[in-house]
């Protein structure tokens, strides 16, 4: 072995699969789907054309880009037996584990997507899931606050029809503002993938048992929900509203983020692969700047946002250690405009990283003489030792 010890994060990052879908470059904070980079994104946000461009590895033309949006506006429905499932959960129940949940029981509805073995099946699949991942999300929000489920509009596309599905009310219809449309297509397209993170590693090895892409996607979402991956956009908005709320200053948090004591960390701060910025978090801190500004609003936390990124990237600790704010440190922000609630921050994230979470199990799929995923381990267990009865145990 190379001298690894017991359990050595840097033996999770050796290499462990090849992929053309997404690109990084930690030193440089250089991000592109499929060789296009990043910031070419901003000035047209569509989430669905990024959707398509990871899954089939090319810009949907004219043609594809209507078909595929059709197709999204047809799959926006929930077959009505599947609100059976909501009225189970309390409605105090994680927006997370409903949606997890409710991936998997999708696929009870599609068992001809249970094998995917082309692109027509796996385009079926993807504006299946797309689609209903929104209506999922919308549901559970609805069913959390007591309000009656609002039916998808045919009329709408995606973003739209999202944004009216949560916060529609039966007698007046929620009307998405471009400039509402365009943050929120921003925030999912720029969430859409990164390469082998925790939750896409999830789907590619519950993929590489050949499990089904429904079911490969609800594990996904179980492994986003953790306050270091994709639960981190929550936790940033809470370490906001607590300096905001004067139980501590920003300074003093900082403080206790660098002292290994407090257990604190400085959530929306560093990351696995980017030594330096990175690049979704400058786009999503001008985004929430020009979403605030155009709604003609003010939001002390971008400010407190601001106060921390300042005050960090002048400390010795975050700069050794090359902690740079990261996709969470603003996006909260972003959606608490929008008006989304905290506890649907991750299920947005999800719905965001959904297309490349496809992409990735399709392209997995699709490698010649695929083999299941089977880490090994460094054992540090007792050394051989025999058996003993009972009578003869301490
Ligand atoms: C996402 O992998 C992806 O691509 C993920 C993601 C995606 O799009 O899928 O980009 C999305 O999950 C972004 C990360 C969101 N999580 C957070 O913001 C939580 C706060 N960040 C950290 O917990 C941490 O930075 C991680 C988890 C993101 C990365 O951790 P690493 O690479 O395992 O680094 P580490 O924990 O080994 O830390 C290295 C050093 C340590 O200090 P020393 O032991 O060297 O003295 O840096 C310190 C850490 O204590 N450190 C921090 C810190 N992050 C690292 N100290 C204070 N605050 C922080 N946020």
């Amino acid at each position: 072995q190379t001298g690894l010890t017991a359990y050595d994060p840097g033996y999770a990052n050796i290499a462990s699969c090849r992929s053309d879908i997404t690109f990084i470059d930690g030193e440089q904070g250089i991000l592109r789907y499929r060789g296009i980079p990043i910031e070419q994104f901003e000035q047209t946000p569509n989430f669905v054309e990024v959707a398509w461009l990871l899954i089939f590895g090319h810009l949907p033309n004219a043609e594809e880009y209507a078909a595929f949006s059709d197709d999204l506006t047809a799959n926006a429905d929930l077959d009505e037996a599947m609100k059976h499932h909501f009225e189970g959960f309390p409605r105090s129940a994680p927006p997370m584990a409903i949606l997890s949940a409710m991936i998997n029981a999708l696929s009870c509805f599609y068992p001809e997507l249970f094998e995917i073995n082309d692109a027509g099946h796996i385009r079926t699949a993807a504006a299946a899931l797309i689609s209903k991942i929104r209506t999922i999300a919308a549901y559970a929000y609805r069913r959390s606050n007591g309000l009656p489920y609002i039916y998808p509009n045919p009329n709408l596309r995606y973003v739209p029809n999202f944004l009216h599905m949560l916060f529609s009310k039966p007698y007046s219809q929620y009307v998405c503002s471009q400039t509402v449309r365009d943050a929120l297509n921003l925030l999912l397209l720029l969430h859409a993938d990164h390469e082998q993170n925790c939750s896409t590693a999830t789907v590619r090895m519950v993929g590489s048992g050949q499990a089904n892409l429904f079911t490969a996607c609800a594990a996904g979402v179980c492994a986003l929900w953790g306050p270091l991956h994709g639960g981190a956009n929550v936790a940033v908005l809470e370490m906001l509203e607590k300096i905001h709320n004067g139980h501590i200053s920003p300074q003093e948090y900082v403080r206790l983020a660098k002292d290994k004591d407090s257990k604190v960390r400085l959530m929306g701060f560093g990351h696995r692969v980017y030594k330096n910025f990175d690049p979704r978090a400058k786009m999503l801190a001008r985004s929430a700047e020009k979403l605030l500004a155009e709604l003609g609003r003010q939001d002390p936390l971008l400010d407190i946002a601001r106060q921390l990124e300042e005050i960090a990237l002048e400390d010795p600790y975050f700069i050794e250690r090359k902690l740079y704010p990261n996709v969470d440190f603003y996006s909260g922000i972003i959606m608490r405009a929008i008006g989304i609630p905290t506890n649907m921050f991750t299920v947005i994230f999800a719905i965001g990283r959904l297309p490349g979470w496809i992409a990735h199990w399709w392209e997995q799929a699709q490698t010649p003489g695929n083999k299941i995923a089977r880490p090994r381990q460094l054992y540090t267990g007792c050394e051989l030792r025999d058996y003993l009865p009972m009578d003869q145990r301490t």
